[in-house]
């Protein structure tokens, strides 16, 4: 076959087990990875989110994961199984010849990147799924129903009037346009049978009749529906809302040393005249002001929840189970606005509004909508940039008090491990350490347990057996 491309890329003897290998190949570069004696795999090298070199990545239990922030991919198919991200990598066959391990591939398939094939919309199937919230989780349950093989109708409903795009890149490519930052064009929706309903909000959802209510004056009715409808900014008590140079903001940003002054009070006061925010004062302090950014915080997007006696809300948040189900049948929820158990922590009730998270959320959901449903091991994972400085942080955080830091706090080059009450590691935050964090997401994912007696005998073993 003229399309094939079979090549050495290594000696065998050149990898030791679990050991992984930048090796050329088809023209570009990928990894080679030894899982045991006599097993190979060949991936590409670039991970499909923002473009990490993997090399750099964990291999661990039949996975490579990214060394920014926690991508995981499959060795054996390159399917994308734990995100941020939405595309899978390339795998390729492997063999061995005279000591020489070889890869094969059509050379239509040496690419960086590649979707996840999509069952298409067949008319015959009359069934309805409805997803509220355009968010990373909405959009990652209708991307996975169709991945996963139901052909029935798929309809996005979100109250922005954009498709779907990457929120984490406001706060940080402060110029980007929203075409470069789409999840996928309004083309892709298209071929994948995927109906984007932009600019429209719920309203109401009746589980009885299984009705969308629509600010529009429309209705929809659903066979099964998830809600991911995610959160807002908070807002300060004490302003009226009016006020014209104020912005708000949800996340967490490090401004340090870049002629950022801190305060820590906790709470402050404003002087505002015709509607301008002149001054912030607190403390004796009083500091002028241009501009105002609050970021206190966000609250759920749930009012139009608030008297549905039928899906259960706490503290304003969607209860959900194990499987992403709401209380009310065939209503499932996941995103910045559910509390969900989480069975690597005790299944301890948790709100987690990461990014990561949504998207594996509205997988999982998707799964659970299709009966398809495998055990929730997915390990939280943020991350954040300010000034060419990025934090990761995997896992949660019990005690805050609980932690072990190593590493340079002043320097911003540190590890730091926080422990629940039983001394169990459950949270990593680290800087300039890239990759503990993918490290000890890999590590929870797959059941180790690692303890401060750990620790405290033998410092980082934990991560000498897993990074390689
Ligand atoms: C500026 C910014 C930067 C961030 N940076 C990071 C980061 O670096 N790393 C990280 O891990 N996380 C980051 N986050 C957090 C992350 O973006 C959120 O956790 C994530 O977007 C939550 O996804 P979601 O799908 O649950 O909800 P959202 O992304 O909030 O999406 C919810 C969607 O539902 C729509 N909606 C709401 N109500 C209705 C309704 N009634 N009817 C119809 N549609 C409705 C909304 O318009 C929205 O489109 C950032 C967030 C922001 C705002
Ligand atoms: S670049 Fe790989 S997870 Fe972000």
């Amino acid at each position: 076959m003229a399309d094939l491309v079979e090549e050495p890329v290594c000696k065998v003897d050149e990898l030791q087990i679990n050991e992984k290998k930048l090796v050329p190949f088809g023209g570009g570069k990928i990894i080679v990875v030894r899982e045991s004696e006599d097993q190979f795999a060949a991936v590409g090298s670039v991970c499909s989110h923002y473009g990490a070199p993997l090399i750099n990545g964990v291999v661990y239990k039949g996975h490579i994961s990214c060394p920014w922030h926690g991508a995981c991919f499959n060795l054996r198919t390159g399917d994308i199984e734990e995100f941020p991200g939405c595309d899978s990598i390339p795998a390729y066959e492997t063999y061995v010849k005279n000591g020489s391990l070889y890869v094969k591939s059509p050379q239509s398939s040496i690419v960086k990147k590649r979707v996840k094939p999509l069952t298409p919309r067949s008319i015959i199937n009359r069934t309805t799924y409805i997803i509220i919230g355009g968010g990373p989780a909405g959009f990652q349950c209708a991307e996975t129903l169709r991945q996963e093989g139901f052909d029935g109708r798929v309809v996005l409903i979100s109250a922005e009037s954009v498709p779907p795009y990457d929120r984490t890149k406001l706060s940080k490519a402060l110029t980007s346009k929203v075409e470069d930052i789409l999840l996928r064009n309004e083309e892709y929706f298209k071929k994948a049978g995927i109906e984007l309903l932009l600019g429209v909000q719920c309203t109401k959802v009746d589980v009885n009749s299984q009705l969308v209510y629509l600010d529009d004056g429309s209705n929809l009715n659903y066979g099964k529906l998830f809600i991911a409808t995610g959160s807002s900014p908070r807002k300060y008590g004490s302003l009226s809302g009016n006020e014209k140079n104020v912005f708000y903001m949800r996340t967490y940003k490090l401004y340090l040393s870049k002629k950022v002054d801190f305060y820590v009070t906790p709470k402050v006061d404003f002087v505002i005249e015709e509607q301008l925010i002149r001054k912030v004062t607190f403390e004796g302090t009083e500091l002028e002001a241009d501009v105002c950014i609050i970021g206190i915080g966000s609250d759920p997007n749930t009012q139009f929840l608030a008297d549905n006696a039928d899906i259960k809300l706490s503290n304003s948040f969607i209860v959900v189970n194990e499987k992403f189900q709401t209380s009310a049948e065939d209503v499932y929820a996941g995103g910045d606005v559910v509390l969900y158990p989480n069975a690597l922590f005790d299944n301890a009730l948790m709100n987690i509004a990461h990014w990561q998270t949504a998207q594996i959320h509205g997988r999982f959901a998707a799964l659970a909508m299709l009966d398809k449903t495998t055990s929730f091991t997915s390990v939280p994972f943020f991350w954040s940039a300010a000034f060419g400085k990025g934090i990761r942080f995997a896992g949660t955080i019990h005690d805050p008090k609980n932690v072990y830091i190593e590493g340079d706090l002043e320097q911003l080059s540190f590890v730091a491990i926080y422990y629940n009450s039983k001394g169990r590691a459950v949270g990593v935050a680290t800087m300039a350490n890239d990759p503990v964090a993918t490290a000890f997401a890999a590590a929870l994912r797959n059941g180790k347990v690692i303890t401060k007696d750990d620790i405290d005998s033998q410092g980082f073993a934990w991560l000498e057996e897993i990074v390689n």
